[in-house]
């Protein structure tokens, strides 16, 4: 296993807000925005940006969830993920973040939750700004509406506002982490971001480009607007593992009428005597079933598709070259046999006598235990008359 280097970098992703305007039933962060949570898709963006130590801060009682969605997003940086527990506000709550940090970072991000669209661009432009020697950055979008000052207390306009001088506040807020840390131990009032409390104590902040898709998701139609636009978002930035698979069961049937030219085989074997099957191959219904069923249980289609009449080489081929080729592909797509079971239906030839013999064979040709059963249709259909030989056969594989 290769560690991944200490970063300078953190993020502290704030997530412990209750989520009182929203009201989605969660605590905000762990309200789906797909088959996802808000937390989950803001973890994709800080994961795609820079490497950095990853803190996300979360209500009491949502820890275990939390690291659940941060090991998901994370990627190959799992790593770098610590979850912690907020407080009362979210000044308290970026607190409980910094405390958390490994002694080597000297910048800090902090990013709410709650701006679960925010694109790494975003994240980007502020650590550029804090390497060109800014103390704190944030990214800041214009204001489009005109802005009136109004009072609270009637809601009449007291004066206008000119909106050249205005800027609205989005996150990932950047800071070198010794500014953050002392303006945060001093700070006196509780500062809605944490770009207040570093000028508060008399720091200049800077801004960058903000993103319109960075908005916070506050109220219910703005989680209908990230769901919208979430719809429209080609892939993830982070590749999903693939799903774990479990054993799969397949079926086969075939059937082959008597009539056919030299010996009958079946089951993998010569029947001295019997009248031969017809069938663009040997005619085995035995094989062809068993081959039916471990390609239906591998999902990888059916006989047709590999041993179509345009595969010459497999006219007049036996069980063996059938399902030794099959068991080829199964191991190609990462799948071995776990078992087959497979049940003739005839009057002739009498399988009795033969039967081991047959399971032997075709044990040999698959790999994996196969068992053979035989049984008369008691005068009745196509087998009752002798007519033909049908098989029907279930198979088990297991990934390799
Ligand atoms: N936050 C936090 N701890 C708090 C309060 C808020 O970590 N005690 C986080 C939120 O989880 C969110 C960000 O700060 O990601 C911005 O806060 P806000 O949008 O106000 O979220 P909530 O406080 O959850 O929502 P509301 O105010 O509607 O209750
Ligand atoms: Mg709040």
């Amino acid at each position: 296993m290769t560690l991944t280097p200490v970063p300078r970098l953190a993020v502290v992703v704030v997530a412990a807000g209750s989520g009182t305007r929203l009201r989605g039933g969660a605590p905000k962060a762990f309200v789906g925005l797909d088959e996802r949570t808000i937390l989950h898709h803001a973890l994709r963006g800080v994961f795609a940006a820079e490497a950095a130590q990853v803190v996300i801060v979360v209500p009491h009682g949502f820890e275990g969830d939390a690291l659940t969605d941060a090991r998901d997003a994370a990627g190959a940086r799992a790593d770098l993920v610590s979850v912690v527990t907020g407080g009362q506000t979210r000044q308290e709550s970026v607190s409980a973040g910094l405390a958390a940090l490994w002694a080597d970072v000297d910048i800090v991000l902090v990013h709410d939750a709650a701006r679960a669209l925010t694109p790494p661009a975003v994240f980007d432009r502020v650590v550029a700004a804090i390497d060109a020697g800014a103390v704190a950055v944030i990214p800041a979008m214009p204001v489009v509406d005109t802005i009136k000052r109004i009072d609270p207390a009637d809601g009449r306009v007291i004066a206008a506002v000119d909106r050249s001088e205005l800027a609205a506040a989005q996150t990932p807020q950047g800071f070198r982490r010794d500014v953050l840390a002392a303006a945060l131990r001093d700070a006196e009032a509780d500062h809605t971001d944490d770009a207040a409390a570093v000028a508060s104590v008399g720091h200049p902040v800077m801004t960058v480009e903000g993103d319109a898709t960075a908005f916070k998701i506050t109220t219910a139609p703005d989680l209908d607007r990230a769901r919208a636009l979430l719809a429209g978002r080609p892939s993830p930035e982070v590749p999903p593992a693939p799903a774990p698979r479990g054993p799969q069961v397949g079926i086969g049937t075939d059937v082959h009428a008597f009539g056919g030219e030299g010996a009958l085989w079946l089951a993998g074997l010569e029947w001295p005597g019997e009248i031969a099957l017809s069938g663009h191959s040997d005619g085995d219904a035995v094989a062809h079933a068993i081959v039916d069923a471990l390609l239906a249980a591998a999902g990888l289609g059916d006989i047709g598709t590999h041993f179509g009449t345009d595969r010459p080489e497999f006219a007049g081929a036996h069980a063996d070259a059938f399902l030794s080729h099959t068991v080829g592909l199964l191991a190609a797509a990462g799948w071995r046999v776990g078992n087959v079971s497979v049940q003739v239906q005839a009057n002739r030839p009498r399988f009795a006598a033969r039967r081991v013999e047959a399971e032997r064979i075709l044990s040999a040709a698959v790999g994996a235990p196969v068992s053979v059963s035989a049984t008369t249709t008691d005068g009745l259909g196509f087998t009752g008359r002798t007519e033909g030989v049908a098989a029907f056969a279930t198979a088990l594989v297991v990934p390799a």
